[in-house]
């Protein structure tokens, strides 16, 4: 399975994803401002994989600081958060890496700062390794959800190179695939910058999972044949009332799913679930550049000079059309999560069962 990020002797080695299924190359990010720039450029991408770079972002900031203390190793660090989380506003990762390390230091602060420095490198390597164990755990759930002979529709890439590895909403379909179910999967190419056709049908074909590439406008057209079977897509950011932010494009695959009777699932780890948004409409939505809507690679114009664009990087699609929320603890329903919400809630009995 191909590597996305990595921590390689005091530098952060990012996949750079804007080349891929052309080229396979590797940047080195030796300081905080390259990982920022790697995830604004979309070099690295998916929300867990950007809260991951986050991670590794913020160690790599630390260890040019020089601190005499925690307290002051955090102060130090502020402008390297503030620079981070002001790259991609929706998915919720960054924010969350962000306060896990604000957390992490502020237990650590009695430490001397060289010790703080090198827990810091330690905590982001622990946040890749757990990312690829919660994957896992989605797969394990989600697995349920999918029957033998199943075709499976999924929109932009929520894969290996979305995450530290085996991805969200793929994970359940390596995992029925390692039951020996015959599965095959459905990849939207995900205009415009073509996430599924670069990157899903890339990774899925590498790993021998069988995928079928559509245009994003063929998908309701073979949903009508009967050809689909369920859906399963990422997200960014899964609010309070189950509203969930991912992809543009993911909104009309709901719509057309409840149309033809598919179930919608959401994979999401609970890195990507933002309890403190009570609603889908609070979630800040990136815009990005015309650029991508009016070229092709950035090079190829394919509309006039000087159009009027719109383009929206991700849609926020409604609790009512999300059938369950696969996450790490389980399958729940959208309706749920304020319940998941609470700490002391019971998560065997908010769990759905699914039967074989
Ligand atoms: O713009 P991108 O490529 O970062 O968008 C990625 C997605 O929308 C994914 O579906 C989402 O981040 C979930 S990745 C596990």
């Amino acid at each position: 399975m191909v590597k996305t990020i990595e921590w390689v002797n005091g530098k952060v080695v990012m996949l750079d994803q804007t080349r891929l299924p052309i080229e396979v190359v590797y940047i080195e990010c030796a300081d905080y401002h390259q990982v920022a720039e790697g995830i604004k450029k979309l070099w690295i991408r998916g929300a867990p994989a950007i809260g991951i770079a986050a991670a590794m972002g913020i160690a790599l900031a630390a260890q040019d600081i020089q601190a005499s203390s925690g307290d002051a190793l955090l102060k130090g660090l502020e402008p390297a958060f503030a620079e981070l989380l002001a790259t991609r506003p929706t998915a919720v990762n960054i924010q969350w890496a962000v306060n896990r390390f604000r957390a992490f230091i502020d237990k650590h602060k009695n430490e001397t700062a060289a010790e703080l420095k090198s827990l810091l490198i330690r905590e982001a390597q622990l946040v890749l390794d757990e990312d690829i164990e919660i994957n896992k755990a989605i797969g394990f759930w989600g697995a349920q959800l999918i029957k033998d002979g199943d075709t499976i529709l999924t929109h932009c890439n929520a894969g290996s190179l979305a995450t530290g590895g085996y991805g969200t909403a793929t994970a359940p379909m390596r995992v029925a695939k390692e039951q020996g179910k015959q599965i095959s999967v459905i990849a939207d190419e995900t205009r415009p910058v073509l996430q599924g056709a670069r990157l899903t049908a890339w990774e899925l074909m590498e790993d021998g999972i069988p995928v079928t590439l559509i245009s994003d406008n063929t998908a309701g057209a073979i949903m009508q044949k009967g050809e689909i079977n369920l859906a399963i897509v990422g997200t960014d950011r899964t609010v309070l009332n189950g509203d969930v932010a991912n992809k543009i494009g993911t909104y009309s695959v709901a719509v057309l799913c409840k149309e033809h009777g598919i179930p919608f699932y959401v994979a999401a780890p609970m890195s990507s679930i933002d309890f403190s948004t009570p609603s889908g409409d609070l979630i800040p939505i990136e815009e990005r550049s015309p650029e991508e809507v009016t070229h092709i690679f950035g090079t190829c114009r394919i509309a006039p000079e000087g159009v009027r664009v719109r383009n929206l990087a991700f849609d926020v699609t409604p609790a009512k059309y999300v059938t369950a929320i696969i996450t790490e603890k389980g399958i729940f329903r959208p309706s749920d999560l304020k319940k998941l919400a609470d700490p002391s809630a019971d998560i065997n009995r908010l769990r759905i069962e699914v039967r074989p």
